[in-house]
């Protein structure tokens, strides 16, 4: 392998490699934040058995390398991981997204609840095949809005990815938090600390 510096720049500044692999730690949405503001990256994908330990050994002498797995399954090969990657990075970038605020409401949305999926999403129109979107949602009270959506990113992270709660700051959780966590059948331990 052979990185050279950027055309023009005339320093060298060798970027992040990247090499998907099964056996490397879980890629998040913090990976993906954190990775969106680097100057530079390099993916390597392997095939077969993968890549060579000595290639990512040699690396790491000249420049930062991550090992990192897409989950706990196995592909043919690294080429849909780093795609996967590029897709979860690019939308972070400056000017890709429409509206660069609606990272915040994601799933895994960096900040003091970034262990919580996100709610159930409605668009338009407010009735579609006589089904229709929670009232709620067109009150147009930020505030009661806000609370339902918190509570239903709740409800289904308890519901589907219960383990991602264990990793809930307890000092983000309000008393309306712990209330809808304990009917979910998950009560947190401790004091309320965000009323
Ligand atoms: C068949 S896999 C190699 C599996 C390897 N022998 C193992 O058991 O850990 C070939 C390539 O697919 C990619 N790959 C497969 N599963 C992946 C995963 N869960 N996450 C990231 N990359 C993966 C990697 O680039 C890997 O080198």
């Amino acid at each position: 392998m052979c990185i050279r510096d950027r055309p023009g720049t005339g320093e060298f500044r060798p970027p992040r490699l990247v090499i998907p692999t099964p056996s490397g730690r879980p890629f998040t949405q913090a990976d993906a934040v954190r990775y969106a503001a680097e100057p530079w990256l390099v993916f390597a994908c392997g095939r077969y058995e993968g890549i060579d330990s000595r290639v990512a050994e040699e690396a790491r002498t000249r420049m930062p390398v991550d090992e990192v797995s897409l989950g706990d399954f196995v592909l043919a090969g690294g080429e849909v991981a780093v795609l996967v990657m590029v897709e979860a990075i690019g939308r972070l970038l400056p000017g890709v997204l429409g509206n660069a605020d609606s990272v915040a409401d994601d799933s895994f949305a960096p900040g003091a609840m970034e262990s919580l999926l996100e709610g159930p999403v409605y668009t338009k129109p407010p009735v579609w095949r006589e089904r229709p979107v929670p009232d709620i949602l067109l009150s147009g009270h930020h505030g009661a809005i806000a609370r339902w959506r918190r509570d239903e990113a709740l409800r289904r992270t308890a519901r589907t990815r219960p383990e991602l709660l264990a990793r809930l700051d307890p000092g983000a959780l309000d008393r309306h938090d712990r209330a809808v966590l304990r009917e979910a059948g998950f009560p947190v331990d401790g004091e309320d600390m965000a009323d």
